[in-house]
């Protein structure tokens, strides 16, 4: 297994897709993904348009649908929910299809929609991802950071290498070995620097900031939390995710 990080879906190579492309947006959109499939929804379809979102579901009947659209952080007026993963509980998610459009994530999972396994991950559920990659052995792996529009964003990349190190301390391969890229190797150094205050990292990290200023504390402690969700959202047709326990 090769493993290449890239910070942004801007970065990732246009001209080659790997077997096995993984999605990270810790704040918030594969956080929410990852907890309302836990949770028991039927699936996450997702769409870089509003209208593109709200046309499709339209289609779907109502009882069975939620729909998600969030914008600088902001709830879009109209839409059942923003992207705030605390509002996607059993009671209200259970059998429901999430439409859910995002500033970033949903751009990430939409640029990465070709690979043979496409998954989403966040701290949340980082062991049940490390997991099907210890099973499946991938032989190329890319983790996608979605970043925010277009630049880096330190708590994607702290989970990229959260997987990373996990990954490592769990097969018989070594770091040297496993990384395809520097990315890898520096993305493994922030996360054995922060992994005992992620909220810390969290809180440190701009688009954290943002999130505070919305009074959203509570959205960054719970998505700050590691391996609390035994669920792998795996892609099962391009832009539709289920969940895999
Ligand atoms: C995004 O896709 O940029 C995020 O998930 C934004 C958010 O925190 O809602």
């Amino acid at each position: 297994m090769k493993l290449f990080i890239y910070h942004t879906p801007e970065l990732t190579p246009t001209d080659e897709v790997p077997e096995c492309a993984i999605a990270v947006d810790v704040l918030r959109a594969t956080t929410t993904m990852a907890t309302v499939l836990a949770a028991g929804g039927e699936a996450v379809q997702v769409f870089s348009d509003l209208d593109q979102l709200l046309a499709l579901s339209e289609k779907w009947p109502g009882e069975k649908r939620l729909r998600a659209g969030e914008r600088g952080g902001s709830k879009v007026p109209g839409f059942d929910l923003g992207n705030s993963p605390l509002d996607c509980t059993p009671e209200l998610v259970q059998g429901r299809r999430l439409f859910i459009s995002t500033t970033n994530g949903t751009r990430a999972l939409q640029k990465i929609q070709n690979a043979k396994i496409v998954l989403a991950a966040a701290f949340v559920n980082r062991a049940a991802v490390v997991q099907h990659l210890l099973e499946k052995q991938p032989e190329t792996v890319w983790i996608v950071g979605s970043g925010w529009e277009g630049s880096f964003s330190l708590e994607d990349t702290a989970c990229a290498g959260a997987i990373a190190h996990s990954v490592v301390q769990q097969s018989k391969l070594s770091q040297d070995e496993l990384a395809g890229n520097d990315e890898v190797v520096s993305a493994i150094a922030l996360y054995s620097q922060w992994q005992d205050n992620l909220l810390g990292l969290l809180h440190l990290a701009s688009h954290g900031k943002r999130l505070l200023r919305l009074n959203c504390d509570q959205d960054l402690k719970y998505c700050s939390q590691t391996d609390i969700l035994d669920v792998l959202p795996i892609q099962q047709e391009p832009g539709v995710l289920i969940g895999k326990k």
